[in-house]
């Protein structure tokens, strides 16, 4: 079977082993003699799918007390929404660290005071934000922790004087995280932890029910927390492979053992991008994301662009090519992408730089 070397930035690359067990469970779920996708979500079968996954998911990311876990539909552009139904009052602060991020504030604009409390957009967002200050009057403080199309990241869980909110699309499961430091951390699984179709949740109860507008029932957090993820009939097939996607992880040793992987691979591809005088990286050193590896030709080579996209797919790689607001080429080097795809992209950039030189 064909195997490519996938870099696409989401939906992506899985664990081989997820997808097969996808598979299996579509024929056969557990014995019952039909599909998961055609079993009750309030079977038994099932209700030890949904427990299995909200577990590992505290195991994983060592999730404290105080906290829960939903599986809820819309995607992380929901949360955006989501986010500020629930939390904002009065004053809410964003970092604006690119299109999501300014998509997540857009949303916030229509409940309350929202502003971007800093932001990289003088320079096409290809770093992060230093030196702000957090506003200690705000309801919460919205950061985007991973930026898929610059490929910037924010590497180290911060300290905040408020309600910190997180969006981790692109990087939750890549690294450890200290869950304590957030009160919300929302994610489309699309990249890291399964297929589209499911987003994830992870909420302090203590910070909800402090706003005074209605909020309908469906968007309203305390609804699905009521009903463990199952007021309404959950994605099933997408909870079923993220499930299988988090054993995964847990059997790589955990996110110290995943969050090791991810750096090495990274710096397999940083290395070359830097070494090699056909190709340089487009975002600040210090803040370059382990998931989300962004490059364009160097300035003598700028013309060799379309040379290189069509030279790299007859090797095979796929999805490399940047977001139109970059340019270039963007290789997402997610927790299952494998470090042979790597060291293929990498060798491929070598033998387009000695038959160009
Ligand atoms: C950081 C980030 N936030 C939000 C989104 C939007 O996610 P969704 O398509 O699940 O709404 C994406 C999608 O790629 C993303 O990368």
């Amino acid at each position: 079977m064909k195997v490519a070397h996938n870099f696409n930035a989401g939906p992506c690359v899985l664990p081989r082993e997820a997808v097969q067990n996808a598979i299996e469970a579509l024929t056969d779920f557990k014995g019952t003699g039909m599909s998961v996708i055609e079993v009750s979500h309030r079977s038994k079968e099932w209700e030890a799918v949904m427990a299995e996954c909200r577990s590992l998911w505290c195991e994983i990311l060592n999730i404290p007390d105080g906290y829960k876990v939903l599986f809820l539909g819309g995607g992380a552009s929901m949360q955006f929404l989501y986010v500020a139904m629930n939390l904002l009052e009065k004053r809410a602060g964003y970092l604006e660290t690119g299109v999501w991020a300014k998509k997540a504030l857009k949303e916030a604009k229509g409940f309350g005071d929202a502003f971007a409390v800093a932001t990289s957009s003088d320079k096409n967002f290809s770093y992060i934000p230093k030196g702000y200050v957090i506003p200690s009057d705000l309801d919460y403080f919205h950061i985007t922790t991973n930026n898929t199309i610059y490929g910037t990241e924010i590497h180290e869980d911060m300290e905040c004087p408020v309600n910190l909110v997180a969006d981790m699309s692109s990087d939750i499961m890549s690294r450890p995280v200290d869950v304590s430091k957030y009160a919300l951390i929302y994610g489309g699984a699309q990249k890291n932890v399964g297929p589209a179709g499911v987003t994830f949740v992870i909420v302090r109860e203590d910070i909800l029910g402090k706003v005074s507008r209605y909020i309908p029932t469906m968007l309203d957090y305390r609804t699905h927390i009521g009903e463990d993820s199952m007021f309404n009939t959950p994605p099933v097939f997408s909870i079923f492979v993220m499930n299988e996607t988090l054993k995964w992880v847990k059997k790589m040793g955990g996110l110290s053992a995943v969050h090791k992987m991810n750096k090495e691979k990274a710096a397999l591809l940083y290395d070359e991008i830097d070494r090699n005088s056909m190709f340089k990286g487009t975002a600040a050193i210090e803040d370059r994301s382990l998931m989300n590896i962004c490059f364009i030709m160097s300035d003598d080579h700028k013309e060799k662009e379309d040379s290189f996209m069509a030279f790299a797919k007859e090797r095979g790689m796929v999805g490399i090519k940047g977001h139109r607001s970059v340019g270039g080429f963007r290789a997402s080097c997610y927790n299952a992408c494998p470090v042979e795809s790597i060291k293929a992209l990498v060798e491929c950039m070598k033998e387009f730089e000695k038959l160009n030189s």
